[in-house]
C-alpha cells in the first residue's frame, strides 16, 4: 500500500487549480442510466472513486470512454439499453454511492437488485431514507440476504416526500427516480448542497423538469423520456475548501483557481474569525498567512449552507496550533473524529466527548507515522504534516485517492514537500 510523506516546515506559494466535485460527478455518472443516449460529462475528477462508479456502470450496460477536452477530463457515458439491473455487494461495499443506480434502474427498467451498502468507519449510515422515497414513489421493495429487491413494473408515480432531517444521497436518489415518473413529485425538507443543484442542471439539461434544486422544496414533473446532454461538473468544494486550510497551516500566499468561494462561505468566516487572510475573487481566492498565530474557534457542522462535516477534520488539524481552545461539534456523523488520535500522535492535545471535540492549541507539532482511516480524516493528517516539525508519514493513503486528485503534484507545485512512497500493491478496500 503507497504512503505519503511530508517534511513540515515549508511555507506554500504558488496557484492550485480545483477540480471538479466528486461528490457531485458520481450522482451525474449514474443520470446516465436513465437515458439511451450520451451524456457528456466535462470538468469531471479522475479519482478513484469516480473509477469503482465506472466499472459497475459498465456492468449494468454503460459504455464508459474518458478522453481530455478543452474544460478538463471529460466522461462519456452511453447506456443504449440496461443490460443487468444487479449491482452486486462487492461493488457497492468499496463505494457507498454506488447504491444510487437503484433510482434510475428502476426508473429505466422498472426493476432493479442492488447490495445494501452497510455501515462505514463514519457511521452506521443507513439507508432507511433513500428506500421510503422509492416507495413513496410506488416501488415496491423488499430486502433479502442483504439485498434490495425493487420492483416498478407499471412505472414510478410522483408524490409529495417529507424528509424528516435532510440528506444528501436520498434526496439526490429521489431526484433520480422522480425525473421519469408519471406525475409531480415534490420533496419537502430537501438536502441544499450544491451538488443538488448540479444534478438538477444537468438532468434539466437532458430535459428533465426540476425546480427549486438548492432549497429545501424541490418540485419535479416527471417526463416520458430523457435525452442525452453536456454538462460540466461543479467544483470540489471539499477540495477547496482543504486547500484553503493547507496553505493556512503551512502560511504563505496561495491562489485557489477554478472554484467558487460562495461554497464554502461558512469555512471561510471561520478562517478570517481564527486570522487567515481571505481574499475572494472572480475564479476562486487567495488564502494568506504571515507568521501570526492563530486564534481557537468554536465549529458546528451542519446540512450546507453550513459548516461541512467533510471539512471537520482539515480545520480541525488547523486548530490544533491555534491559541486557545477550540470545540468542535460534529451534528451530521456520529463517528467521526477518528483523526483526532492520529492527530494526538503528532502532539495535538485533543479531547473527545461523544459529538464534541476540545481542541487546546499547542506550540508546535511534530512529525509522526499516522494511519488514515477515511478520505477527510487522511487530508487532516497532511495538512499538519505540512506544519510539523520533521517528516510525516501517512499510512493507507487509498482513502486519499477516492477523493483528492494529484494531491501529491498540486501540493508540490506550491512548495511543499509531498512525497508517495510506493507500496506492494496489495490495496485494501472499505
Ligand atoms: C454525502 O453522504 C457525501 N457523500 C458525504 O461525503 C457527506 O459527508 C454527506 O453527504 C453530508 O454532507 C457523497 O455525496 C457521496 P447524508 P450521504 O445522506 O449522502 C443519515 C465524503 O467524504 N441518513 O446527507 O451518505 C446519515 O447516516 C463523504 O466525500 C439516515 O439516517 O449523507 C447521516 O447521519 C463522506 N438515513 C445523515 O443522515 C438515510 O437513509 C446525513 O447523511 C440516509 C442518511
Amino acid at each position: 500500500m503507497d504512503r505519503i510523506a511530508i517534511i513540515g516546515g515549508a511555507r506554500l506559494q504558488g496557484e492550485i487549480p480545483i477540480s471538479g466535485a466528486k461528490n457531485s460527478a458520481i450522482k451525474l455518472m449514474a443520470a446516465s442510466l436513465l437515458t439511451d443516449e450520451p451524456l457528456r460529462l466535462t470538468n469531471m475528477p479522475r479519482l478513484a472513486d469516480t473509477r469503482f462508479l465506472g466499472k459497475l456502470l459498465r456492468r449494468l450496460g454503460t459504455e464508459v470512454v474518458e478522453s481530455d477536452g478543452p474544460d478538463g477530463a471529460e466522461t462519456l457515458l452511453t447506456t443504449p439499453e440496461i443490460i443487468s439491473g444487479f449491482a452486486p455487494y462487492d461493488l457497492v461495499r468499496q463505494m457507498r454511492a454506488s447504491f444510487n443506480v437503484l433510482g434510475p434502474l428502476l426508473a429505466r427498467n422498472g426493476q432493479a437488485k442492488v447490495s445494501l451498502p452497510g455501515g462505514c468507519t463514519i457511521g452506521a449510515r443507513p439507508v432507511d431514507l433513500h428506500l421510503k422515497a422509492l416507495e413513496a414513489l410506488g416501488a415496491k421493495i423488499d430486502l433479502h440476504e442483504g439485498y434490495v429487491y425493487a420492483q416498478a413494473p407499471r412505472g414510478l408515480k410522483g408524490a409529495v416526500i417529507d424528509f424528516p432531517f435532510n440528506s444528501v444521497g436520498a434526496t439526490e436518489h429521489a431526484m433520480l427516480a422522480a425525473v421519469l415518473a408519471q406525475g409531480d413529485t415534490v420533496l419537502e425538507n430537501a438536502a441544499a448542497e450544491p451538488e443538488l443543484a448540479d444534478l438538477a442542471d444537468c438532468l434539466n439539461a437532458m430535459g428533465a423538469k426540476v425546480t427549486g434544486a438548492g432549497t429545501r422544496t424541490i418540485h419535479i414533473k416527471g417526463v416520458g423520456r430523457l435525452s442525452g446532454a453536456t454538462h460540466s461538473v461543479i467544483p470540489d468544494r471539499i477540495e477547496t475548501g482543504t486547500y484553503a486550510v493547507a496553505a493556512a497551516m503551512a502560511g504563505g500566499e496561495v491562489r485557489l483557481t477554478r472554484t467558487r468561494t460562495d461554497f464554502i462561505q461558512a469555512l471561510l468566516d471561520k478562517m478570517v474569525e481564527a486570522g487567515v487572510e481571505v481574499i475572494p475573487h472572480n475564479d476562486g481566492l487567495t488564502i494568506k498567512r504571515n507568521g501570526g498565530r492563530l486564534q481557537a474557534v468554536e465549529v458546528t457542522t451542519d446540512p450546507y449552507p453550513g459548516f461541512a462535516t467533510d471539512l471537520q477534520a482539515q480545520f480541525m488539524a488547523l486548530m490544533t496550533l491555534a491559541d486557545g481552545e477550540s470545540v468542535f461539534r460534529e451534528t451530521i456523523f456520529e463517528n467521526r473524529f477518528m483523526h483526532a488520535p492520529e492527530l494526538g500522535r503528532l502532539g495535538a492535545d485533543i479531547s473527545v466527548h461523544g459529538g464534541e471535540a476540545r481542541v487546546k492549541g499547542v506550540a508546535s507539532l511534530e512529525g509522526a507515522q499516522v494511519m488514515a482511516t477515511d478520505l477527510r480524516a487522511s487530508v487532516s493528517l497532511v495538512i499538519a504534516g505540512l506544519a510539523a516539525g520533521g517528516e510525516t508519514i501517512v499510512n493507507r493513503v487509498y482513502h486519499l485517492d477516492r477523493g483528492f486528485e494529484r494531491l501529491e503534484e498540486k501540493l508540490g507545485a506550491c512548495g511543499a514537500q509531498v512525497r508517495r512512497l510506493k507500496g506492494d500493491g496489495d490495496e485494501e478496500v472499505e
